[in-house]
């Protein structure tokens, strides 16, 4: 199996390093625009190999995409990152061209790829990239649930002193401060995490994980990268291995919950042929109307994209 990462930056680099690290593929290309960074970079991963003890090739390109062909999955990081101050909105004339570009030299490479997006704003890139592709949309999914619901879980698990690893979570809606964490579906080692959480500190630690990335922003000056690289090879790993995990993604809607015609993130069952299935779940009527807000403020964005394609 083959992975291509476009964008060697943080997010690229630290996904390609974690799909080599534990062997999900055989071969992982790294490829990015700026002269040998790819290589570089890969050329550093893959010298790890003989200390972490894997076989996974890590090969770097300077945008020559002959090198990427044939990959089975393609990630997308390529675009600019969040500087404080900015909404991941703030980046899609730039972001949009970026992705665009980049999706239709993939495809002409790797016309069986399933896509994995990144870039931001992480909705309205994603339906970019599947107007690009021309591929059935299944084959098409954005990467922001896995990363949210990490962010909510690793609060829990903090605030509760209990592992991580006991703290299942679904979120919905789009990949920004209108997200919908879903505490009636959160649970810790199969206990409702309302059994063993006041909700004055609930309702905190939902309100910082909508806004987890611009937290990391504000600390760093630019976006995060560690969490956001190790979830889009999780979203990887389910696919080349045909695991049909379930996790929160960015997908194209077509009247689950009674939302068409966008990119919007959902629980799915993830395999073989990217999205296998939505799962619709029961929400209530509060569950319901936060998800109608975060669907309101990704299609003012996706608004914004078409009015630039017409
Ligand atoms: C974040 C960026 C990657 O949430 O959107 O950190």
């Amino acid at each position: 199996m083959k992975v291509t990462v476009v964008g060697a930056g943080n997010v690229g680099a630290t996904c390609a390093n974690v799909l080599a690290t534990r062997e999900v593929v055989n071969e992982v290309v790294l490829l990015d625009i700026k002269d040998g960074f790819a290589e570089g970079k890969a050329l550093d991963i893959w010298e790890t190999s003989p200390i972490n003890l894997y076989d996974t090739r890590t090969v770097g390109s300077t945008n020559d995409y002959s090198k990427t062909a044939d990959s089975d999955v393609v990630v997308i990081t390529s675009g600019l990152p969040r500087k404080p101050g900015m909404s991941r909105d703030d980046l899609i004339a730039t972001n949009a061209g970026i992705v665009k570009s980049v999706t239709t030299q993939i495809m002409e490479h790797s016309p069986n790829a399933i896509l994995v997006i990144v870039s931001n704003p992480l909705d309205v890139m994603t339906y970019c990239a599947y107007l690009n592709a021309n591929v059935d949309s299944k084959r098409v999914i954005g990467m922001a649930g896995i990363l949210d619901t990490a962010r909510y879980r690793s609060f829990l698990a903090e605030a509760l002193n209990v592992s991580p690893k006991d703290i299942q979570a679904v979120l919905m809606g789009g990949h920004g401060d209108t997200m919908v964490p879903l505490p009636r579906y959160t649970t810790v080692g199969g206990i409702p995490v309302t059994e063993l959480i006041d909700s004055e500190t609930l309702n905190s630690i939902v309100e910082r994980t909508k806004k987890g990335g611009g937290e990391i922003v504000n600390l760093l000056g630019t976006s995060a990268w560690y969490a956001p690289g190790a979830a889009a090879a999780q979203m990887v790993e389910a696919i080349v291995k045909d695991q049909r995990r379930v996790f929160p993604a960015c997908v194209w809607m077509t009247g689950e919950y009674g939302i068409s015609n966008m990119y919007l993130g959902v629980p799915v069952i993830l395999g073989k042929n990217g999205v296998e299935k939505v799962i619709e779940l029961d929400l209530n009527d509060g569950e319901r109307e936060l998800l109608s807000q975060s669907e309101k403020a990704v299609r003012e964005v996706k608004a914004v994209l078409d009015g630039m394609n017409s």
